[in-house]
């Protein structure tokens, strides 16, 4: 085989509770991964060295060297199969970067699916859900894809059960945010608070709309623990929220660290009506309708 293409989804989190901070600087999650029809692709082509490229809207805002999760991810895959591989990585971005929807998360899992393809090694699921935890929090999920909860830092995944589509806008704000500023952002915010932080548990009620297919159920319990703390660093966001919910939305929120907001519409027309709307409003650079849940990475 000569040349992979994988797809890869955008992720939004239905429900995100953040638990205190542990002592190796993350914090304990009840992550609740829903996985969207927005994709990038990877495409991994036979070659001697390892090289990386980025086509596309957000193509000058990826790095394109040792800091780049998709490289980094077949570097992994590389060692953990014990040979040295070569691969020349082509990402069509499509997901915003640094929009806290899991867009160099998803990258990470194309490459570590695409090279498991181009290299013949054949590891399961498994094996590769382990080397991208240790990539990132976010990576397992990207191989899984549907819906899922994740625990422990957000890489320990047990798949949902949904009943059927729901339909998402999401608007792209200018500019990004660091997710380890935003935790930290959560953790001064907190501090100043003093009050207890409780230990993260699973929202039934949301479960159950999941379940049901239940939109309006959905969104009157979306929830973003990391939300404040990325309307205290952009308070922007909060005027894009607002003008989503003035236009019908049956829910609101930051997606994960943001700055993309998602909005849950009725069905896919609300949602297109709704993204041509927002993606007039002076506060976003695009809005794009989109829907969920979709599969993991995918070899196409
Ligand atoms: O795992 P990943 O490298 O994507 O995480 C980026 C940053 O987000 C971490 O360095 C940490 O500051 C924060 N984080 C956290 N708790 C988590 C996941 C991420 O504090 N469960």
């Amino acid at each position: 085989m000569s040349s992979v293409t994988v797809r890869v989804p955008a992720k939004v989190n239905v429900q995100l509770s953040v638990g205190p901070l542990r002592e190796d600087g993350y914090h304990d999650l009840v992550n609740v991964f829903h996985a969207v029809s927005i994709f990038d692709e990877v495409v991994a082509k036979e070659s001697e060295g390892m090289t990386v490229s980025v086509v596309g809207e957000w193509a000058d805002q990826v790095p394109v060297d040792d800091g780049n999760l998709a490289i980094q991810a077949a570097r992994a895959l590389a060692k953990h199969a014990g040979r040295t591989y070569g691969a020349e990585l082509v990402i069509h971005k499509a997901i915003p970067v640094a929009g806290g929807m899991a867009g160099g998360s998803a990258d990470a899992a194309g490459a570590l699916v695409a090279c498991n393809e181009l290299w013949g090694l054949g590891l399961p699921l498994e094996d590769l859900m382990e080397i991208a935890a240790d990539l990132g929090s976010d990576v397992p999920f990207s191989l899984l894809g549907g819906t899922a909860v994740g625990t422990g830092r957000g890489e320990q995944l047990s798949r949902l059960a949904t009943g059927g589509l729901f339909h998402w806008v999401f608007a792209v704000a200018e500019g990004g945010l660091s997710t380890a500023k935003v935790y930290a952002e959560c953790d001064r915010l907190r501090a100043e608070t003093g009050a207890d932080v409780p230990w993260p548990e699973l929202d039934e009620a949301l479960l159950a709309a999941l379940r049901a297919g239940d939109a309006p159920a959905l969104g009157a319990r979306l929830a973003n623990d990391l939300q404040l703390a990325a309307l205290t660093l952009r308070p922007d966001l909060a005027d894009t929220l607002d003008e989503g919910r003035r236009h019908g939305a049956l829910g609101a929120l930051v997606s994960g660290s943001g700055p993309s907001c998602a909005f849950l519409a009725g069905d896919a027309d609300h949602a297109r009506d709704l993204a041509t709307t927002l993606s007039q409003f002076a506060g976003c650079r695009a809005a794009v309708p989109a829907h969920g849940p979709v599969p993991g990475a995918a070899v196409l």
